[in-house]
């Protein structure tokens, strides 16, 4: 465990009710996903109930219990991209990467996700990777995509 970090975390905040989340965001941002032990820490520390912070730890998308990869890959599925062949670029994806959406490979290279319009329907069909929007992706592109990518 990571003791120094969470040290670290902690003493930014005060302990007072309502900086959890900030706690949890910075965790997050750090480990890439919300480790157990370290939550039991901070449970421990903070004198909360160790379901209090799974419940907030499951209430947030942002959150992940799992470790997630380098660079997260969501492919948008809302009516607009899907009509424009989001399904095909998905399964390409899935095919190349070897994991199903929400899995992440082996290598914690990349995540798979799907998500449900992300406001830019003139790009269908649109993937996002990291903060990088990608408009009008083909199955062909897939390849050449994921090597921008460490
Ligand atoms: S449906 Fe994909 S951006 Fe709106």
């Amino acid at each position: 465990m990571d003791i120094e970090t969470i040290n670290r975390i902690l003493e930014k905040y005060p302990d007072e009710p309502g900086t959890l989340i900030g706690i949890l965001h910075e965790v997050q941002n750090h480990f890439r996903y919300l480790p157990e032990e370290e939550l039991r820490y901070i449970a421990k520390k903070r004198n909360v109930p160790i379901t209090q912070i799974y419940s907030i730890a499951t209430f947030y998308n942002r959150f992940s219990l799992r470790p997630k990869g380098k660079n997260v890959i969501c492919v948008c599925m809302g009516t607009a991209c899907h009509v424009k062949g989001a399904g095909k670029v998905l399964e390409e994806l899935k095919r190349r990467l070897g994991v199903e959406v929400g899995g992440t490979t082996d290598d914690l290279r990349f995540t798979l996700e799907e998500v449900r319009c992300i406001g830019a329907c003139s790009l269908a069909p649109a993937v996002v990777i990291n903060e990088d929007t990608h408009s009008q992706v083909t199955p062909k592109q897939v390849v050449k995509l994921l090597d921008e990518y460490d």
